[in-house]
């Protein structure tokens, strides 16, 4: 697949993940074959929905985008599909390992921390953001959403996405749903230091503190039909929470339960809960924001 050759010149690309305060991206360090292949892999499962979304709020010809965290670039690569020539798809990410993947005329690259680039203010239709905010630290997530909102036209609108591990996942889950579930929660208790896998459900509730209005949201969680995507996704989850725990002794699920569970993943109906919201900035909001605080 030419795009996924492409990323490949993209070696020894810089990374900021130790920067200004040493908060560090937790799949940094996992080969870029494989984060690639996962990222990918995450885009054909979810980018029909922010697609849609973001087709429902106008995105199209000389729109203004920010994709933040493009990963693998595929909603950036949509975008500046769409957009075209009179439109701009800005793509920050704290990594450059991608950025071959992102070779498009209507893409600018920029290699940042979404915590502290400098943002323009009120120039973007829409912004989209998917499993970033989970991986930012808890107190820099209203501040991330916050100037995100400042740098969205008045009535711009924002999208993101994160995983909701925390949630049941049938009511009446079969032994291979229960170890998938143990496995997701353990995820959760795990990694809580570096990410946030329980955010997709609290994710509204995060944009109404981050001032926007107009909140929306929905939970839903993929089918794992045979043979499908989600099956490929779920295998090499298993493995990369076995590399990233090894050794560890506080786990809700032993090396056993991961391979009865890798043998067993197709008997599981659902997988990978994800919590999927958007928000408008105010349309009357714009010179207000901007003016000078008073005194
Ligand atoms: C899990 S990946 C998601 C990629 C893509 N949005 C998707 O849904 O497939 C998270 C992405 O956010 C980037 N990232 C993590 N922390 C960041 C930060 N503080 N500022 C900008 N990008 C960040 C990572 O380098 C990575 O590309």
């Amino acid at each position: 697949m030419h795009i996924r050759a492409a990323y490949l010149q993209g070696r020894h690309a810089r990374c900021l993940t130790d920067g200004m305060d040493g908060h560090k991206y937790m799949f940094a360090s996992e080969s870029d074959a494989a984060e690639f292949d996962r990222l990918e892999n995450q885009s054909l499962i979810h980018d029909w929905l922010a697609i849609g979304r973001a087709s429902a709020f106008g995105l199209g010809v000389g729109s203004t985008c920010l994709e933040v965290g493009p990963g693998a670039g595929s909603m950036a690569r949509w975008m500046a599909g769409v957009v075209g020539p009179s439109g701009r798809v800005d793509a920050i990410d704290i990594s450059e390992r991608f950025f071959p993947a992102l070779q498009l005329p209507h893409i600018n690259k920029r290699l940042g921390d979404i915590r502290s680039i400098e943002l323009e203010e009120s120039i973007y239709d829409i912004i989209h953001a998917r499993l970033v905010l989970l991986h930012l630290p808890q107190a820099d997530r209203v501040p991330v959403l916050e100037r995100l909102r400042r740098s969205l036209k008045p009535g711009g609108s924002i999208i993101v996405c994160d995983p909701g591990h925390d949630q049941r996942l049938s009511l009446e889950p079969n032994e291979a749903e229960i170890l998938w579930d143990r496995l997701l929660k353990g995820i959760v208790q795990v990694f809580i230091e570096q990410a946030d896998y329980s955010l997709g459900t609290r994710l509204p509730e995060l944009l109404v503190e981050g001032g926007y209005v107009e909140t929306g949201g929905v939970y839903y969680m993929t089918l794992p039909t045979p043979g499908s995507v989600v099956q490929d996704y779920m295998i090499p989850i298993i493995d990369l929470v076995r590399r990233l725990t090894a050794g560890r002794t506080d786990l809700p699920f032993s090396n056993e339960d991961l391979d009865q569970l890798s043998g067993r993943i197709a008997e599981c109906r659902v997988a990978v809960p994800l919590g999927f919201a958007w928000g408008r900035r105010g349309p009357a909001e714009g010179q207000d924001d901007l003016a000078a605080p008073a005194e």
